[in-house]
């Protein structure tokens, strides 16, 4: 049986084939963040359903594409769609991609997704700068044999989340007057939002904001020595914390909102990590 390491070098390769040299950038578009897409140059786009061992989801109105090319003058690669823990699939499914796109040299990683907000004082379209994590995903993505050649067996996560770049994205909200607080994404299984009563639990337990995504691929893209930086949105306050039930139509309706914003910090920030790395 093919090895998981012989099958992310197969997709490495078809990847490559379509794109020899791969940017230094890769962004990551949460779900109703895709408008970024309408300001890229486009050179190359591949379908994930193309790539090799790249596992298939059928969630309906889904997207899932690589996009290169490039935005305010820098060269990226934009993630449209990811998979989720939720979907049914495996943690080592879940990351697959990013492997794949980091083994292509993919340097720096900005991942996106949409967020609850645990916090009253919280609102939807704000955006969070996540500065950690708190995994109650129940499991790991480096769970199993550990791939040696991509990272060592027990990595640590002190600094997953990027000091320098993460300054860079507040320097770059700042420079834009944009409020960004620095926030702990809790990420969950899903795919049902929280109880009132889990809600709480998180509180205490110290997070900021909850999702169901960008946990797994922080881990592994880390593990690989890779360098991320993760903004979240906030589409909605979480359950218990809004006085009305969650509606996955606000989620997809704030983020649209909150496009423009969002889509400028971005291409700031890559432009000047650009510059200073
Ligand atoms: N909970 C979990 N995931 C989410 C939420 C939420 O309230 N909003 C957007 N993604």
């Amino acid at each position: 049986m093919i090895s998981g390491f012989e099958k992310l070098n197969e997709a490495k390769r078809f990847v490559q084939s379509k794109v020899p040299t791969f940017p230094d950038f890769l962004i990551v578009l949460g779900s109703g963040l895709s408008n970024l897409l309408n300001e890229i140059q486009v050179e190359t786009e591949i379908s994930y359903q193309d790539i090799p061992h790249v596992v298939q989801t059928s969630v309906e109105g889904h997207v899932s594409r690589l996009v290169v090319g490039k935005l305010g003058g820098v060269r990226v690669a934009c993630m449209q769609g990811r998979l989720h823990f939720y979907e049914g699939l495996k943690m080592e499914e879940v990351v697959f991609p990013f492997r794949v796109f980091g083994m292509c040299g993919a340097k720096v990683f900005f991942l996106t997704n949409a967020a609850g907000a645990l916090h009253p004082d919280m609102q939807p379209a704000d955006l969070v700068l996540i500065k950690d994590h708190i995994n109650l995903m129940g499991t790991n993505p480096l769970v199993g044999k550990n791939l040696d050649s991509l990272g060592t067996r027990f990595p640590d996560m002190t600094h997953l989340y990027d000091p320098e770049l993460r300054g860079i994205v507040s320097q770059t909200a700042k420079k834009l007057a944009m409020e960004l607080r620095e926030g702990i994404y809790v990420g969950l299984h899903g795919p049902s939002y929280e109880t009132p009563a889990e809600i709480r639990m998180y509180q205490i337990l110290g997070g900021d904001v909850v999702g169901m995504s960008t946990v797994p691929e922080a881990i592994a893209l880390h593990h690989m020595g890779k360098r991320v930086v993760a903004v979240s949105c906030v589409t909605n306050l979480a359950a218990g914390v809004s006085p009305t039930p969650l509606e996955h139509s606000e989620v997809s309706e704030t983020a649209k909102k909150v496009q423009t914003k969002f889509c400028a910090l971005v291409r700031e920030s890559i432009q000047s990590m650009e510059t200073k790395l």
